[in-house]
């Protein structure tokens, strides 16, 4: 019976099988190293020419990087091996020999992008993968556990909802419709049965931006709940965001050795309460501390974001932005209509934005006197309005960019490493 890597070094002694793909070889005239790697981890093999048959030193001698083999063996404690145990071969059988891989050590980022279906298999891509497994498994967990009901809305939509420059166009048999930027003018409607809705879902962003936090296609976790003040939905916000960096903690650390994080930066976000802070205090912070001015009513740049933050060990959430900078679909401060109910979540560390969310406006005469400001047709969005119509609560939500989150979480010099094959404006292959 074939148990993983992990297993067979835990195990530590005795006879073993595993099976894999050869991640490094090396020979010599009568013994050939082999390290094999599986999905649980790596394990130095020695083939020894005396202890196995002549078709099979034949076929060890041959064996290139990236072929599959089984194996049969002993394994032991050794110190020198890279991850400190060997198993001495007594059996292998190579599934399939590979052809010569095209990535070894020292290669562009371009190249390992144009071989991402390859690169996948690399130790770091492989942690960060794993890491993103937990970080989407931990998302559905806090929702169904806070009670909340799995939903989804369609990815072609008529009406743009986050502005209409990031907008993907499609050719809909001859009408033009968009790709999904959020789910939220498909999900307000649904609270009116089921309440409280989460999903996680491909959002899509025609982003002309070339940065370290935007992709075209990304995956959007999102919530909606009726009856949601807007501190429930900050609340929210932070509870998940704590809970999946927590499962990390708790499930990675392995991975985030790989990836040589730092976890120390991330234990204050785990631990302590995220600051929340007004717009208005962010500009006097900014000023005080970071020397930075900012005109009020201008929205934060991201250079202004990454120096506001420094200011804090964790994530900080700000709040009542002027409404001038926010969506249409915010709910306006009673005390005071010049700002939204709307926050950001920022990351430390220059991840930026990493949540976005709001109560909602109830009025129906502003939200439409807001989407005709911005050159909106109304009867484009009567759907919508509706929810405004019929028993209208007051309600909110956010959407939380899961590549920002597995981003910061792994600390990665770009979002396209959080996702297998990231999107861009410059990359839609392979
Ligand atoms: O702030 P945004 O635009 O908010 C909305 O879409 C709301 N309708 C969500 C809601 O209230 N239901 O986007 C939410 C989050 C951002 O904070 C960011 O993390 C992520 O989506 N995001 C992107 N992630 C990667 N690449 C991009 N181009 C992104 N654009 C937004
Ligand atoms: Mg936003």
């Amino acid at each position: 019976m074939f148990i993983s890597i992990q297993e067979a070094m835990k195990q530590g002694s005795g006879n073993v099988n595993v099976r894999g793909w050869v991640y490094r070889e090396r020979k010599s005239k009568d013994i050939a190293f082999i390290v094999l790697r599986d999905s649980s981890n790596i394990v130095q093999c020695v083939v020894k020419k005396a202890n196995v048959s002549e078709k099979e030193w034949a076929d060890a001698e041959k064996v290139l990087i990236e072929s599959s083999a089984e194996i049969e063996g002993e394994i032991k404690e050794d110190k020198r091996a890279p991850t400190g145990y060997e198993i001495s071969v007594k059996k292998i059988n190579i599934v399939h020999f590979a052809d010569v891989f095209p990535i070894n050590k020292d290669q562009s980022v371009e190249f390992l992008a144009d071989n991402r279906h390859l690169w996948l298999r690399s130790r770091k891509m492989t942690a960060i993968m794993k890491i993103r497994s937990t970080v989407f498994g931990a998302i559905h967990e806090y929702f169904r556990g806070k009670g909340f009901y799995e939903y989804q809305s369609p990815i072609f939509q008529a009406v743009q909802c986050e502005g209409g420059s990031t907008l993907f166009s499609v050719n809909y048999f001859g009408k033009p419709v968009f790709l999904a930027q959020t789910w939220q003018l498909y999900a307000e409607p649904a609270i009116f049965s089921l309440e409280k809705i989460y999903c996680i879902a491909p959002s899509f962003r025609a982003e002309k931006s070339k940065t370290s936090r935007h992709l075209t296609e990304y995956w959007h976790a999102e919530m909606e709940a009726a009856w949601a003040s807007f501190i429930d939905i900050q609340n929210h916000a932070e509870g998940v965001m704590k809970y999946a960096l927590k499962k990390v903690l708790e499930n990675n650390m392995e991975e985030l050795k790989i990836l040589e994080r730092n976890v120390d930066k991330l234990k204050p976000a785990a631990e302590k309460p995220f600051p929340r802070i007004t717009y208005t205090e962010a500009l006097k912070i900014l000023k005080e501390k970071n020397k930075m001015e900012v005109e009020w009513g201008k929205d934060l740049r991201t250079i202004e974001e990454d120096e506001l933050v420094k200011n804090f060990g964790t994530p900080v959430i700000v709040t009542h932005y002027p409404k001038i900078v926010k969506a249409f679909y915010m709910k306006e401060d009673p005390s005071n209509p010049e700002v939204v109910f709307g926050c950001d979540v920022l990351a430390p560390e220059g991840y930026g934005e990493i949540i976005g969310g709001s109560e909602r406006e109830p009025e129906l005469v502003k939200i439409k006197k807001r989407l005709e400001e911005q050159g909106e047709d109304c009867s484009n969005y009567e759907f919508y309005l509706d929810t405004r119509k019929y028993g209208s609560v007051p309600h909110g939500g956010f959407g939380m960019g899961v590549e920002r989150l597995v981003s910061w979480i792994c600390g990665l010099e770009s979002i396209k490493d959080a996702i297998p094959f990231p999107r861009t404006m410059m990359r839609y292959k392979p």
